[in-house]
């Protein structure tokens, strides 16, 4: 049976936990916001036509901020016919995803949705087809008090106060030859920092996104931030990373180090992200926004979901509706891991996406909606992430991974607040479980309060519209004795424990 060990203590903070970690993102993508979170009609749905029973599950998933409104939509959007009277608004042809954008949902509506859900805004910018202008002019729209004609013109159509978004992205994957308006890495680094500088010129408090690399296999990746940032260097706050992972991409064991990837490329991005801070002569330090990741099987979306021809663009089509089994939920809880572990470099984090569209959350139309099995391992992590990352300090039993070489069994991440201690577990070990030990005597005398579970003999076990319970978290048991914790973890498991204060 592989062994791994623990020891935690207080002394060792890696850093401040920004609440931020646990964002997602609502693109205009499929049936994400359309029979998504907004259904009139829907028994659930309330007067403004969002379904409740989202809300609800919103609400338990945890999510502190939104990515909004995309996503490869994003580049080719036109703010302005999202706003107005919904009857006026255009319909216009969505090129990234082929398919027809209605806006009856637009900033206004998401931004009451936003409210409801007790989420905060990141909103991008179309830095595609559109440029400095254009994002001026949402800027002023958004969050200009009053006063102007764009910021007077959003109070004359129904809100009076500014929507204060804090947090911009510029653009979306400008790297991927994919987007609409994608160019290279000096032409995008220098479209930024005019876009941000004007931005600045408004609203010097805002906090700015670049786009990093859409994903760490990328021809261009650590080429493209070295350039990007040599450009915006001064002009913005964070670096994005986006990163996918599919069982189908690979074997089993490379799968389940995903986290092990995800760790690598915030470091090679932090490295590079150093690297320019250092020939400029910099002080000011750049962080990560790793506002897109998931487990996603693009190469299905490749082959089966795709829309093709140019007369057939269906509003709101079933698209990426991946359903999650629990091989997948114990990789996004290895994922949480990993970005807790990078707490003092990652600032800000979006699971993508939210409902339907490679979703924790699952919807019918006049149904029910459920909880993928890649819902709790995140509501868990939001809910008992404390304020303080701590070093794990782990010494685990190792194997071989076709694509990421050697990787330990079990990865943890610890966090620490007045209240507590808490420790999330992943056991990669594919045949056997594996027993942990965990130094706790530093902690003083502490208990067990919770400790939760998610396997299952089936790893491919999944939550169906006909099945929406099959996966759930179980109990399991931990014992403490003189300062040391004891669990064994199934094979392929995700665990969390909540600890008390000593
Ligand atoms: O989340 C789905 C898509 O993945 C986003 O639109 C895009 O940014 C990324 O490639």
């Amino acid at each position: 049976m592989p062994q791994a060990s623990l020891t935690i203590n207080p002394a060792f903070a890696i850093g401040a936990v920004d609440r931020r970690l646990f964002g997602s993102f609502v693109e205009h993508l499929g049936r994400s916001v359309y029979d998504g979170i907004y259904e009139p009609g829907h028994a659930a749905s309330d007067d403004e036509g969002f379904r409740g029973d989202v809300l609800e599950l919103v609400r338990e998933l945890g999510v502190s901020t939104i990515r909004y409104p995309g996503g490869n939509f994003v580049s080719g959007f036109k703010w302005e016919d999202s706003v107005g009277p919904a009857s006026d608004r255009p319909t216009r042809l969505d090129l990234a995803w082929h398919s027809k954008e209605t806006n009856e949902v637009g900033l206004h509506e998401f931004s009451s949705w936003l409210r409801k859900a007790g989420s905060e805004l990141m909103l991008a910018v179309n830095l595609g087809t559109r440029g400095v202008e254009e994002a001026l002019d949402l800027l002023e729209y958004a969050n200009v008090p009053s006063g102007s004609t764009l910021s007077d013109l959003r109070r004359s159509n129904g809100l009076e106060e500014p929507l204060a978004v804090k947090t911009w992205c510029l653009g979306n994957e400008m790297d991927g030859p994919w987007q609409l308006g994608h160019r290279n890495a000096d032409d995008y680094g220098k479209l930024a920092s005019m876009t941000a500088k004007a931005m600045r010129q408004l609203d010097s408090s805002l906090e700015l996104v670049v786009c990093g690399s859409s994903n760490r296999t990328m021809p261009t990746f650590g080429a493209w931030e070295h350039t990007v940032l040599q450009h915006t260097y001064d002009d913005i706050d964070l670096i994005s990373c986006h990163a996918y992972w599919a069982e189908s991409q690979s074997d089993l064991g490379s799968f389940l180090a995903a986290g092990h990837d995800m760790s690598l490329m915030i470091e090679e991005v932090v490295a590079t992200a150093d690297s320019v801070k250092a020939a400029l002569k910099k002080t000011k330090q750049i962080n990560i926004s790793f506002d897109e990741w998931n487990v996603w099987d693009i190469e299905r979306f490749a082959e089966e979901d795709q829309i093709t021809g140019i007369d057939n663009w269906p509003v709101a089509p079933r698209l990426l509706e991946d359903s999650y089994t629990v091989v997948d939920a114990v990789v996004v809880g290895s994922l949480l891991i990993s970005l807790l572990n990078h707490a003092d470099r990652v600032s800000s984090a979006s699971l993508a996406q939210l409902v339907n569209v490679i979703a924790p959350i699952m919807t019918e139309p006049g149904g029910i909606a459920w909880k993928q099995t890649t819902f709790f391992p995140f509501a868990v992590t939001s809910r008992l992430a404390g304020a303080t990352a701590l070093t794990p300090r782990i010494v685990s039993d190792t194997y071989e991974s076709s694509v990421h070489g050697t990787v330990k069994v079990v990865d943890a991440a610890v966090t620490s607040d007045a209240q507590g201690t808490s420790v999330f577990l992943v056991n990669r070990a594919v045949d056997s479980a594996t027993t942990v030990t965990i130094d706790i005597a530093a902690l003083g005398a502490v208990s067990v309060v919770e400790a939760v579970a998610l396997y299952d003999d089936d790893i491919h076990a999944a939550n169906t519209l006909e099945s929406p319970e099959r996966v759930a978290l179980r109990p399991i048991s931990a014992s403490t004795t003189d300062g040391t914790l004891t669990i064994e973890l199934p094979p392929v498991s995700w665990v969390a424990l909540r600890l008390s204060a000593g």
